[in-house]
């Protein structure tokens, strides 16, 4: 277990995320098995508040804030949260780098964002788009301030597969692992660089044993959720490797839960489980600003300057269950994104 989760507080869960729970399960019915209203929200010993809350905005967390002189690269900002983020860090007055599968929906969306916002080109799918997309960063930017890995997909089909793994774990994971390494040098020029890796509650819904390294195709037992939760838990687990690897530098990461939002992620969804939830979605869900929140806030908080390694839902940090904190695992899930990606590294 990772020692920064020594000592920790216990508050009660909010309403706020009782009801995100409740409509998750809503849009997952699996997903209400995993969660109850008598969850606890523990937070860890150290890691200031920030006096945010489920409610606060992307534009809330960083109002004040003056990033004229930062560069924040955002992955998938074509949409949804990647969007949000990318419109309120460009507000603030940083250079917003942001990527779209293709180039020209990353130039629609950076004149949708407006400010000083540059597109990029990336699949996650593809090592070689990765490679190029961190070659031309370099090519334009000396130092990267924050990297925000936002792209990600919940897709409810067939199994598929990206080369010898299911795609759930090359794009919500293997393609960030690849993408962060190739952009580590210019995170350390920067004064203080951070990693932010978007996760979710769903790795509740990842396999027993966490990650299976033994079924990285998904060929044994296949679902759909079990796949996207699986992926979600890898992108916790990577940052806080990542975190350790990091120890001893100026770079940090840290791994968030943006929370239940309604945006394009649930176009996979069954329609009748879309049709149930749209009524209600209004209450039940976050904004896209809303959230799009933390990450914008665990990207630029300065009383964050040297925390890493932490989880964070709502602003502020809370203790994950023992998987996500799994440093065993995490360090597995390491060796073997190495080794799945070696001719790329
Ligand atoms: N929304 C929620 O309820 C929720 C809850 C918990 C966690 N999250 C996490 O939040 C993150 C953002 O999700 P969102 O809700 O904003 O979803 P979204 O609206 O579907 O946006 C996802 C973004 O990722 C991009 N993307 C998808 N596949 C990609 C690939 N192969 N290569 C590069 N980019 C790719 C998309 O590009 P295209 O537009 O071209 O497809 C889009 O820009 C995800 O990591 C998701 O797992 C969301």
């Amino acid at each position: 277990m990772s020692a920064l989760y020594a000592n920790v507080d216990v508050v009660p869960i909010s309403r706020r995320q009782f009801v995100q729970l409740s409509a998750a399960g809503l849009a997952a019915p699996s997903m209400v098995a995993c969660s109850s209203a008598d969850e606890l929200v523990i937070r860890p010993d150290g890691v200031p508040l920030s006096g945010f809350t489920a409610e606060s905005t992307a534009f809330d967390v960083v109002a004040g804030l003056d990033l004229k002189d930062r560069n924040i690269l955002i992955t998938g900002g074509t949409s949804g949260l990647g969007l949000e983020s990318a419109r309120a860090l460009a507000g603030r007055g940083a250079t917003v780098w942001l990527t779209g599968r293709s180039l020209e929906r990353a130039q629609i969306a950076c004149r949708q964002v407006g400010g000083d916002c540059r597109p990029l080109q990336l699949e996650l799918e593809q090592p070689e788009s990765i490679l190029a997309c961190a070659q031309r960063f370099k090519q334009m930017a000396t130092q990267l301030d924050a990297l925000v890995c936002n792209a990600g997909i919940m897709v409810l089909g067939e199994r598929r597969l990206v080369g010898a793994v299911e795609q759930h774990f090359a794009v919500n994971h293997l393609g960030h692992f690849l993408l962060v390494h190739h952009l580590l040098a210019p995170l350390q020029s920067a004064p203080q660089g951070r990693v932010v890796v978007v996760g979710s509650s769903a790795y509740k819904w990842a396999p027993t044993a966490g990650i299976e390294f033994d079924n990285l195709d998904g060929a044994r037992d296949y679902t759909p959720n079990k796949a996207y939760g699986q992926s979600k838990l890898a992108n916790a687990l990577f940052s806080l490797e990542l975190s350790q690897r990091l120890q001893g530098t100026p770079v940090t990461s840290n791994s968030i839960n943006p929370g239940a939002a309604d945006t394009e992620l649930w176009r996979h969804y069954p329609r009748w489980q879309q049709w149930l939830l749209a009524p209600v979605k209004g209450f039940l869900l976050k904004t896209a600003p809303q959230a799009a929140a933390t990450q914008c806030y665990v990207a630029t908080a300065p009383t964050l300057a040297s925390t890493s390694g932490y989880y964070f839902e709502d602003c502020n940090p809370v203790v994950p269950p023992a998987q996500v904190r799994d440093a065993e695992l995490a360090a597995q899930l390491w060796a073997t994104s190495e080794r799945l990606l070696q001719p790329y590294l």
